[in-house]
């Protein structure tokens, strides 16, 4: 099939290259010269593991295009996808500009039948937004043509991408006609072979599916995270207690890590937006603001941590920070809980050696040239003359560091744990304070 995506970021770009590597002929519009040429080129504006050889390879077969050309876009396809971004507005709630100025350039440009895919995250009464707001654009060109406006939320996870994609558990589509819903059918069949994996329902029900996923997977989150600040109250280790209640399966293990707070473009986002979308219409959901708050919270958690062992003097240390993506497996940094700690730290004095597999070059455009940063090109480089180590992401190369040169680096011997990555009685009985989150049994010193 001939399917058209504007907007190349991560949710596009991996759509995109996806439904080209199973065989449908996909042309990609954005707005971003620079991008489109890049990519033409092979040039991936983003990191996500196993995209750059899916985008390369289908592109060298012809089957992934790639232009700033609206019109060759809307020509190329019946389905037009919409997965441009839906940044909150000073508000809160999800900006529809992007998504909007697509859908009019679209109308604008028609000559036949378009099916428009909205695959961007967007409140429930977009589509019907999408689909006015086109149909006034088609009325003052008196052209006469049916449109239809679906639904159909992506669920992919940063560093997984690829994967969530090619094998996704479902495949939310939303929409009222049955020949669009066979269109749809068609052009998710190639993932949904073995198993039935499509989801029909109607549009708004299909747009609220999104927002319900992202926020009780970030109330899992807070839940964990407030169960963690009491588990330190009491002296009870949370990693113990997790294990205990994710063997349950109506709770499972995915999901409850506790941690320094969950960042993403996403689940603050989205969280937020909802929230808004509550209190437009008139209620207050006080489950998501109380979800909002204590990750805003957990997310100054390691820095408290800091202060408790440093009895607020820090200022003139320098700390070795690992990890500054949101998450493992990216180099994404919007909201990551490393720049809530950074700034702390910068605000009270200290100096920061960071290190991050990915997220060097993303920090360096976040904060440019300044005194009290310096990003070193490994980990253990990082340690070098740092005071002590403060662990924001759970890379895979963090999980076995060599214990002995933390002991010869680190000047106070401390080590302040953002993901519980390990063991606190091991790590204490090498000579190294350990701190980390919700583990009441080991921080007992300053309970
Ligand atoms: C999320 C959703 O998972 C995905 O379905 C949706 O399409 C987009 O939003 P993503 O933002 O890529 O995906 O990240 P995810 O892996 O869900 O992690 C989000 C944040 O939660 C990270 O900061 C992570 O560190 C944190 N997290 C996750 C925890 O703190 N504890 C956990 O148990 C799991």
């Amino acid at each position: 099939m001939n399917v058209t995506v504007f907007g190349v970021g991560y949710v596009g770009l991996v759509q995109a290259a996806v439904l080209a590597d199973v065989g449908h002929n996909v042309c990609c519009v954005d707005v971003d010269e620079a991008k489109i040429e890049g990519l033409k080129k092979g040039v991936i504006p983003i990191f996500e593991p196993g995209l750059s050889d899916l985008v390369l390879n289908n592109h060298e077969r012809g089957r992934l295009a790639f232009t700033t050309d609206a019109k060759e876009g809307v020509d190329h396809a019946e389905l037009q996808f919409i997965a441009v971004g839906t940044p909150p507005d000073e508000d809160g709630s999800a900006d529809l500009k992007y998504v909007l100025a697509v859908a009019g350039r679209i109308a604008e440009l028609m000559e036949d039948t378009k099916i428009v895919i909205d695959k961007s995250t967007v409140p429930v009464g977009t589509a019907d937004k999408v689909r006015a707001h086109m149909l006034g654009i088609l009325e003052e060109r008196k052209k006469e043509l049916d449109l239809y406006v679906v639904s159909n939320p992506e669920f992919l996870k940063e560093g997984s991408a690829l994967d969530d994609c090619m094998r996704p558990e479902r495949i939310i589509v939303g929409t009222d006609s049955d020949a669009v819903e066979a269109k749809m059918r068609e052009l998710y069949e190639p993932f949904s072979r073995n198993h039935d994996k499509i989801m029909i329902m109607d549009v708004r029900s299909a747009e609220f599916t999104k927002y319900a996923a992202n926020c009780l997977l970030a109330t899992k989150i807070s839940f964990m995270n407030e169960m963690s600040n009491l588990a330190e109250r009491m002296g009870v280790d949370i990693e113990q207690v997790r294990r205990g209640i994710g063997s349950d399966s109506r709770i499972g293990y995915k999901f409850i890590y506790p941690g320094c707070g969950y960042g993403g473009s996403c689940f603050p986002k989205d969280v937020q937006a909802l929230e808004r979308s509550a209190s437009e219409i008139g209620y207050e959901a006080k489950i998501l603001r109380a979800v909002e708050s204590v990750n805003y919270a957990q997310k100054e958690k390691l820095f408290e941590h800091i202060q408790s062992f440093y009895n607020c003097d820090i200022a003139g240390k320098t700390f070795a920070v690992w990890g500054l993506s949101f998450k493992p497996n990216t180099d994404d940094m919007r909201e990551a809980s490393s720049r809530v700690l950074l700034e702390s730290l910068w605000k009270a004095g200290a100096r920061v050696q960071a290190y991050d597999p990915e997220a060097m070059e993303e920090a360096q455009r976040i904060y440019g040239t300044r005194d009290d940063l310096t990003l070193m090109g490994t980990k253990e480089a990082a340690l070098h003359g740092a005071d002590g180590l403060v662990i924001v992401t759970e890379w895979k190369s963090f999980r076995v560091p060599d214990f002995e040169q933390l002991l010869k680096e680190l000047k106070d011997r401390v080590v302040f744990d953002g993901r519980n990555l390990y063991d606190p009685e091991r790590v204490e009985a090498l000579g190294l304070a350990y701190y980390g989150i919700g583990r009441g049994r080991s921080i007992k010193k300053f309970l």
